[in-house]
């Protein structure tokens, strides 16, 4: 019988410390997430130095807290996974500097992790049965990627965002709304109570590029023309138009491809009305669509352990020159 593989993974690329056990790519054995939220908010974003200083203080305890909830020790571990891109070059560094000490240490196999593809990882975790080829849409703080998903391994961008992630146009509208960071969360429950009847400006590109910057700028003149404004209704008005914009570029990338599977993956994919469209798109194009669940959304370790199982048994190992780099694209 085939021995079980366990994956211990390791995550620092923005504000949260995490580390994870996971079987066999798939199996969450322990997803200790560390966040520095609380640290941020009074300055209404993530200050990089501060980021990384804390992945430093937080990084041994989280380890042996993830070992502890896993039931295993060190020796149990077959690899160690890392982001090491893309993401803040000192907190990466953080989990990068770690990973090769245990490597090192304890003689076991390093993988170096793209963050982003970690994101979709988070989608086998969930779904069990979920397998390439599909069309993933990658929507986080840092990224807004429309990828065709080949292998586990093996990836074609199709379109991306020509300036600001749509995770960045959540936390800015919500700063400015007055409603705090991160932005996000709080937009989803504003939206909730309001009408999606101010128009905001969407631009279309004849491939399958992204662009927020005009939508979120122009929710900003709006607020401060009139800081009475409505709330509630803007933030309603944002989510559509914005969710506008991916709806088109998923269903010309689907109808490009021919694939019968879409997932979303990142933070943003939290997001209820984007999840209530994607659900009707699915219902419309006859394809089955897959969330990760709630708490893989935003950045865990759990899915870079997954990501770190498919790139070992796929023979991407990294050796202890493995470095951080800060704007890694996937492959
Ligand atoms: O994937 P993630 O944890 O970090 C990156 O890799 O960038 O994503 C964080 C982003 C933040 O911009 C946050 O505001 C957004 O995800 N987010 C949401 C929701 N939950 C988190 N955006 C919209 N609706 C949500 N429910
Ligand atoms: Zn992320």
């Amino acid at each position: 019988m085939k021995k079980d593989l366990l994956v211990l993974g390791i995550e620092s690329s923005c504000d949260e410390t995490s580390v994870s056990v996971v079987k066999n790519g798939r199996e969450v054995l322990s997803n200790v997430i560390n966040s520095q939220i609380d640290i941020h908010t009074r300055f209404g974003g993530v200050v990089p130095e501060i980021a990384s200083r804390n992945h430093v203080e937080a990084i041994s305890a989280t380890t042996m807290q993830a070992l502890k909830d896993a039931g295993i020790t060190f020796n149990d571990i077959d690899v160690i996974a890392c982001t090491y891109g893309p993401g803040l070059v000192g907190a990466l560094l953080v989990g990068v500097s770690y990973a090769k000490a245990l490597s090192y240490a304890l003689n076991k196999p390093l993988v170096g992790v793209n963050h982003i593809e970690g994101h979709i990882a988070a989608n086998y975790i969930t779904f069990k049965e979920l397998e390439p080829p599909f069309l993933c849409l990658i929507i986080s703080g840092g990224h807004t990627h429309l990828v065709s998903i080949k292998d586990y391994t093996e990836f074609e961008i199709l379109g991306k965002t020509r300036d600001d992630a749509i995770g960045e146009a959540f936390d800015k509208v919500a700063r400015v709304v007055g409603l705090g960071y991160p932005g996000g969360p709080k937009i989803d429950n504003m939206a909730k109570g309001g009408k999606p009847n101010i128009q905001l400006p969407i631009t279309h590109f004849d491939n399958l590029d992204f662009s927020f910057s005009g939508i979120k700028t122009a929710v900003l003149n709006l607020n401060h023309k009139d800081p009475n404004i409505n709330k509630n209704d803007l933030c309603a008005s944002f989510e559509k138009a914005v969710t506008e914009m991916l709806l088109e570029n998923t269903k010309k990338a689907l109808d490009k491809l021919k694939v019968k599977k879409l997932a979303l993956a990142g933070g943003v994919s939290a997001n209820s009305y984007i999840r209530e469209q994607f659900s009707k798109l699915g219902e419309e194009k006859k394809i089955k669509v897959y969330y990760p669940n709630i708490q893989l959304c935003t950045d865990n370790a759990a899915m870079i352990a997954s990501a770190g199982y498919y790139n070992y048994i796929n023979g991407n190992t990294s050796d202890l020159y493995l470095n951080a780099i800060p704007n890694l694209k996937i492959k």
